[in-house]
């Protein structure tokens, strides 16, 4: 996993090895993933604290432009203003409270609220109420105009906050806008979205996706493109990541393929590259992909030139805390948040979003259909259905009386890392 050095760019992703930090090996206690109280506690001291993705920019590209997103008991109603400026609001009116806007997406030069119509403009300020006179306490703008939240930028997503006081959104995200900023997530296209709603509580599926401890036993497929065991793992303040080597075979299959695994030489094909000459040499495969694109970008619409060579093959996959996990890799990237239920910890939201760079030239495809649907009403790809498969058994089994926590090897220590964040958030008498 040795990256190529390089200093002409500054937009670069540093592949260096962070320091491990003592995370210790205490049992996680199960009552974090099944306790009403804790989800209380996350609530109060964590979900309304970080920055979280509300939408992408792509979303909301016009004046007038608004979608509305869930995040626990809260919908929130993002809008794009006449300056062009996105902007988060709270979605209740302030009469009597009903949702300004029940529907996914919209475009509306005011938000009007549809049981009396008080009207809010594209900033959030009231400036119509019917019947104005009749309210003797008055209307006073300052107070019942639309409460915003902050809102900010980062890499084409429109991310939000609900603490008042919130850091800004650059210090939440830290080395991740350094890291990434070279794949220019903003050129990237949305070409699926789906939430599914699963019977788990949202740390069980994030734990699902930073840890490959399963990939031996659940996806054994992904041993002949996959290497699970030369993994690079940094920790860092929040926020965490894993390199993991593509086109590469994994050692726990215990013998080197003669012939060019079927699931690499699909690969091959699908970049144009003839997988017959690399019969008996099995491992150089990774690193002549990488070559093998970059000496044919102009053809595959692709510029590699900011990513160094194990970008341009492997999957850099990152955990922005708490609940952002991007698979990146360097043509497309798959995106994951889980977002908490409103009262059930048993129960969580997952969003799986598809990202594509668009090849240059070529117009951005519109926005994907959002689909929501049940656990198990779908599928969402072999891959994907075999990590799902375990959650729900797993949030029953955390909820016996016989299950104190979880035993996290060092091969998981992701997941360790997340808990410590979390519990820095949650503070002393949280459990
Ligand atoms: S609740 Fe919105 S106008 Fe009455
Ligand atoms: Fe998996």
């Amino acid at each position: 996993m040795n990256a190529i050095a390089r200093v002409t760019k500054d937009v670069w992703t540093p592949a260096a090895k962070a320091p491990e930090p003592d995370l210790g090996n205490a049992l996680i206690p199960a009552s974090r993933y099944t306790s009403k109280e804790f989800m209380r506690l996350e609530w109060q001291r964590m979900w309304t604290k970080v920055w979280l993705v509300g939408c992408r920019e792509e979303e909301i590209p016009e004046t007038g432009d608004y979608i509305t997103t869930d995040i626990g008991p809260e919908s929130l109603l993002i809008v794009r203003g006449e300056d062009g400026k996105a902007r988060t609001f709270y979605n209740v009116c302030n009469h009597r409270g009903n949702q300004v806007k029940f529907d996914k997406t919209g475009n509306s030069r005011t938000l009007q609220c549809a049981y009396h119509f008080w009207e809010y403009d594209l900033t959030g300020r009231l400036i119509n109420v019917p019947d104005e006179q009749d309210f003797s306490q008055g209307c006073p703008r300052d107070q019942l105009s639309l409460k915003t939240i902050h809102t900010d930028i980062w890499g084409g997503f429109v991310w939000f906050n609900l603490n008042p006081d919130a850091e800004p959104l650059r210090d939440f995200l830290g080395i991740i806008p350094d890291h990434l900023d070279a794949y220019h997530f903003d050129k990237m296209a949305m070409t699926q979205n789906m939430t599914v709603e699963w019977d788990c509580n949202w740390k069980a599926s994030v734990d699902a996706f930073n840890e490959v401890y399963h990939v031996q036993c659940i996806h054994p497929e992904l041993l002949y493109n996959n290497d699970d065991v030369n993994i690079q793992i940094d920790l860092y303040d929040r926020h965490s990541r894993y390199l993991i080597p593509y086109q590469a075979c994994s050692p726990r299959l215990g013998y080197e393929p003669h012939e060019v695994p079927e699931i690499v030489a699909d690969y091959m094909h699908s970049i144009g590259m003839d997988p017959a000459p690399w019969h008996g040499r099995v491992p150089e495969i990774r690193r002549a992909i990488s070559k093998f694109k970059r000496e044919n970008q102009d053809a595959l619409g692709m510029d590699y030139s900011d990513l160094n060579d194990d970008q341009v093959s492997d999957d850099y996959h990152y955990y922005i805390f708490p609940n952002i996990t991007l698979n990146i890799f360097a043509e497309w990237t798959l995106f994951f948040r889980q977002r908490p239920h409103e009262s059930d910890p048993n129960k969580m939201y997952y969003d799986v979003q598809f990202y594509n760079y668009m090849p240059k030239g070529k117009p951005r495809p519109p926005l994907p259909d959002h689909d929501q649907f049940k656990h198990g009403e779908k599928s969402l790809g072999l891959v994907l259905d075999q990590d799902s498969v375990n959650l729900p058994h797993v949030q029953k089994g955390t909820n016996s009386s016989a299950f104190e926590g979880l035993w996290i090897s060092h091969q998981e220590r992701r997941i360790r890392h997340m808990h410590k964040t979390l519990m820095d958030y949650i503070g002393e008498n949280g459990k």
